[in-house]
């Protein structure tokens, strides 16, 4: 019986499993089912979605997990068509992105509130249009909502109140219409969105008051932008309650009334643009609101006022625009000493009295514009390097042509120069160059920020570009540059430029590549520094996901037929010319392919490399002391090629750098990189011993270095202690092979790939820097001395500036050699985690405590003893010298050297002792008590690789 009873049970078990697993893929088919009925009204598909499982990996834009879909993103896809409410039946989706598809029109369909699981929305930059239904406020889990830029008319839902999870609510840029919902009774409103972040409705057609309830002190936002529409009213006091407030746009409606005084307390607003409404009253005193960056409130009818003299006491303004605001009086001198102010608009108004500017201004400061008051004074002094415009003053009427100042002058603010890359390179067509001159399809589009603080200037988008970039590539997206143009103010006051990313090793984006970048964007994940302030981004359509345009090869055709014929004609004519010509070159070329045709390792001949201490060796002699190149003497390998050990007959170990044949250069790089390398000898540098070049080998020789690289010990790989003071002998170390390299050398090397992995230490630990003057090392120099050959380096250890200017310099390898002295600090690697090095130690520092604050990111090792980092302040204020943004501000690595030397002195070393090891015992200072390297073997672990190579 109870036997029975438990195979009942059994079966009962087994029968309820079997069902769960028919319900788990018949919901699946569901999915499946539902994608085929929404594909039904798209046109346009990936080509992917064609075939099989949309689960099994296979199709582009689809997430999937347990056989269910939980993503659609196709954002920039140019797909068509309609949303069909077949959507509703896939209940496990999460995120939907369908952004930047010109051509999805319709409705939203009412059935999209059946996504309860979903969380992002986001619709940004379609042709949706209709009413948002009500029921997206079913979507309780719903952190992103963002249907901005779509053609979506009728009122704000209300119902959006109900989603407590948003964070994200962006509607900008539709017709919505009707008034601000608020709650009241049962009713919902967006009053009750407390933990929203984000409120953006610009650029619709919202009209009546904003309710005064609309604000509170729950409330967490930090972005209110209701600009561009037909609000009227005043503005409530019950905005000056929300303390977290960052922007704030009110600017273009129709608002009235005084402003509430208590504004001047939100000290953490960034951005306040209140321009061209009918504000009435006084200018309350705003010295509260500290942090103000952008101050407009121009175009408005306050009270004729003096101009304000708290303006003067916010520390962080760069622009102030104040037109046609009824000031009267003159302007305090003090007005221009703000630190970071750029930007001065005060045209229109009554000012008067005398206009000075002495010697001392905001560095910053691009323009002022005082035209149409009434100055009668104006005292400049000369060399001022800002736009200066006086026009219809007093003053003016009697020097008009005298001044320039004084004449009548375009508006320079509303667009700016960016920066030129790459000019001279030209491409196939349609495809662009990036910014280090490689040619190829960009993804593009344009940034929209909606509250720039400041309206910036090249160097601003410069440092831009390089933190989009570092994001991309931080985000694991195959991005190789990225570039910024056609900067400009629009009508709405946003700052517009256009984007191009392009793409890494490979001419275009596949789809992947392009829904992963449009994702970045529509769902906010990048976030640009600060004085940006909120953005959208518009992508362009993109065509080229097979490296080629759609369209191209047609109007291709149709044109080649017709001049076809004519350049035919005109080709006949060339082709015996060329022929000629071209004989005549392959001749020519062939007795210059190789210098070392003449040249017998005896060294009689003609064409001899001119070495200094290194040797010729024949290929028999390394294959025996290698052992015929065997895969026990390979200790590491490369893009240049393998690197073997071998021992020579006299003792000495070598290390063997052999080039595989594809990355062979010609034989006259080689023989000029020989020549080069042997005349470099620095004790801080690895020596050349020779080379062999023959029967078609490249094999440059190397003393062999045996305690491995620096990256190995700061690891803790290589079992080498390294305490505070042998980092910082073998930071001098590294820093003198390196100035030599740069000062000494003739003609000076720029290293172009300084990392913890190229320095090297020997026995005594003295650091040996390895992989100097490799290859393109005679790239083409143009007039002004840069190399610019392709952009060579670590992602890590890369100077941006080289980055983005392709110009090489000393300073990039300054840039690279900071990098690894915070890896001195921090024992890890450039970039680790998805995080930079650089940016961490800039987050944690805090100049005000001890060892900056660092010991979170510090290597825990010198944690555990920290009197004995002397130095270490100095040590870090050295490495941020060197990673400073712009080449021109990091020192020099004489410099350097110096400095360092100066922290070895204070730490009680001696700076000529020859190695890591200290040369000299003393106790005080830092209470150290060493030992010889080699009386304690147990710090030594031999490590067999030797990283001669270039890991790629
Ligand atoms: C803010 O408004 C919400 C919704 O109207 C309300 O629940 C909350 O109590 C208010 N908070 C304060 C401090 O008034
Ligand atoms: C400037 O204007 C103010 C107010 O309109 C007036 O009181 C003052 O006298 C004027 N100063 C000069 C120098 O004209
Ligand atoms: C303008 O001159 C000031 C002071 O003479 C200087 O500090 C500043 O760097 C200059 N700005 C520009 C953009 O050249
Ligand atoms: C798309 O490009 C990425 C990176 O370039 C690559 O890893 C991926 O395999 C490509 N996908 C397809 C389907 O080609
Ligand atoms: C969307 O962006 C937010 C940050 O803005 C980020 O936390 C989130 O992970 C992103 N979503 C996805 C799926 O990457």
């Amino acid at each position: 019986m109870r036997v029975l009873g438990y195979g009942m049970m059994g079966l009962r078990v087994g029968l309820f499993l079997a069902l769960i697993c028919i319900r788990i893929s018949d919901i699946a088919a569901q999915d499946a089912a539902a994608l085929q009925a929404l594909t039904e009204s798209w046109g346009n598909l990936p080509p992917s979605w064609n075939t099989g499982d949309p689960c099994g990996n296979s199709w582009e834009g689809i997430t999937c997990r347990n056989s269910r879909i939980v993503g659609i993103t196709l954002a920039n896809m140019d797909l068509m068509g309609q949303l069909s409410g077949d959507l509703a039946t896939l209940s496990e989706l999460r995120i939907l992105d369908l952004s930047y598809n010109q051509r999805l029109t319709g409705p939203l369909p009412p059935s999209i509130g059946q996504l309860t699981r979903l969380t992002n929305l986001i619709l940004v930059g379609c042709r949706f249009s209709g009413r948002i239904p009500n029921s997206v406020g079913s979507l309780e889990q719903l952190v992103y909502l963002s249907l901005n830029e779509n053609r979506f008319t009728g009122e704000v839902p209300a119902s959006i109140g109900n989603l407590r999870n948003l964070y994200w609510l962006d509607l900008a840029d539709n017709q919505l219409t009707g008034s601000i919902p608020v709650s009241s009774g049962d009713t919902p409103g967006l009053d009750l969105l407390v933990n929203t972040k984000h409120f953006h409705f610009g650029k619709n057609r919202l009209s009546g008051p904003i309710p005064r309830s609309l604000f509170n002190s729950s409330m967490t936002l930090i972005h209110v932008l209701f600009d561009n529409n037909e609000l009227t009213g005043s503005i409530p006091s019950t905005l000056g309650l929300v303390r977290t407030l960052e922007a704030v746009r009110f600017d273009r409606n129709s608002l009235s009334g005084d402003l509430p005084t208590n504004i001047g307390n939100l000290s953490n607003v960034n951005e306040l643009v209140l321009s061209n409404n009918a504000l009435t009253g006084p200018i309350p005193d705003l010295s509260g609101m500290e942090s103000l960056s952008l101050l407009d409130l121009s175009n408005n009818s306050f009270e004729a006022t003096e101009v304000p003299r708290w303006i003067a006491t916010l520390q962080s303004l760069t622009t102030l625009m104040m037109e046609e605001t009824s000031l009267e009086g003159s302007i305090p001198d003090e007005f221009f000493n703000i630190p970071q102010l750029q930007i001065v608009r005060l045209r229109n108004n009554q000012i008067n009295g005398t206009f000075g500017i002495g010697s001392s201004y905001s560095s910053q400061l691009q323009l002022i514009d005082l035209q149409n008051n009434s100055i009668g004074a104006v005292t400049v002094a000369p060399g001022y390097n800002f736009t200066l415009m006086l026009a219809d003053n007093p003053f003016c009427q009697d020097n008009r042509v005298s001044l320039s100042y004084c004449n009548i002058q375009q508006n320079p603010g509303s667009s700016y120069t960016t920066l030129q890359s790459c000019p001279d390179r030209r491409c196939p067509s349609e495809q662009i160059s990036s910014p280090i001159c490689n040619c190829a399809y960009p993804f593009t589009g344009t940034f929209i920020f909606r509250a720039p603080s400041s309206f910036g200037n090249s160097n601003y988008f410069r440092a831009l570009q390089v933190d989009i970039l570092r994001r991309l590539q931080i985000f694991r997206l195959p991005v190789e540059s990225v570039a910024i143009r056609d900067v400009d103010v629009d009508e709405f006051g946003y700052l517009n430029m256009h984007l191009a990313v392009f793409p890494a090793g490979i001419d275009y984006f596949n789809r992947t590549g392009v829904i992963s970048l449009a994702f970045v964007f529509s769902n906010q994940t990048y976030k640009p520094p600060e004085e940006y302030g909120p953005y959208v981004f518009r992508a362009d359509i993109y065509t080229h996901f097979e490296g080629r345009s759609r369209d191209n090869s047609r109007t291709g055709i149709i044109v080649g037929a017709a001049i076809g014929a004519s350049i035919l004609l005109l080709l006949l004519i060339c082709a015996g010319g060329y022929a000629y010509f071209q004989k005549k070159r392959a001749k020519k070329a062939k007795q210059q392919a190789n210098p070392f045709v003449s040249w017998d390792p005896q060294g009689t001949g003609g064409d001899v490399p001119q070495l200094k201490g290194a040797r010729f060796f024949t290929l028999e002699e390394l294959q025996k002391c290698t052992h015929n190149f065997s895969e026990a003497n390979n200790i590491g390998s490369g893009g240049y090629g393998k690197v073997y050990k071998g021992i020579l007959p006299d003792g000495q170990m070598i290390a063997i750098k052999r080039s595989q044949h594809g990355s062979m250069q010609g034989s006259r790089e080689f023989k000029n990189e020989v020549e080069l390398l042997s005349r470099v000898h620095h004790k801080n540098l690895v020596k050349l011993v020779g080379f062999c070049f023959d029967k078609g080998e490249q094999t440059l020789v190397y003393e062999f270095i045996p305690n491995g690289t620096l990256m190995e010990s700061l690891s803790g790989k290589s079992g080498i202690r390294m305490d505070w003071i042998r980092r910082l002998m073998v930071t001098l170390g590294s820093a003198r092979g390196l100035q030599y390299l740069h000062e000494l050398a003739d003609p000076p090397i720029i290293h172009r790939d300084i990392k913890s992995n190229n320095i090297l230490l020997d026995e005594r630990l003295t650091a040996k820097v390895a992989d100097f003057g490799l290859s393109k090392l005679f790239g083409d120099t143009d007039q002004k001395g840069y190399v610019t050959t392709q952009v060579k380096g670590t992602m890590g250890y890369l100077d941006p500036e080289y980055f983005m200017t392709n110009q090489l310099t000393e300073k990039s390898d300054v840039f690279s050699f900071g990098v690894v002295m915070l890896e001195m600090v921090t024992a890890r690697q450039p970039i680790q985690d998805g995080k930079y090095i650089v940016k961490e130690i800039k987050e944690a520092m805090d100049r005000t405590k001890d060892l900056y604050n660092l010991e979170r990111v510090m290597d825990t090792m010198l944690v555990t003893n920290t009197s004995m980092l002397v130095g270490f302040e100095k040590f870090v204020d050295l490495a941020l010298k060197c990673v400073q943004d712009e080449g021109m501000y990091r020192p020099t690595m004489g410099e350097v050297v110096k400095e360092i030397e100066h922290i070895v002195k204070l730490a009680g070393m001696n700076p000529n002792a020859d190695s890591a090891a200290p040369s000299q015992t003393y106790d005080g200072v830092s209470g150290g008590n060493f030992s010889h390297p080699y009386s304690d073997n147990s710090l030594f672990s031999y490590s067999g690789t030797i990283p001669l190579t270039r890991p790629e």
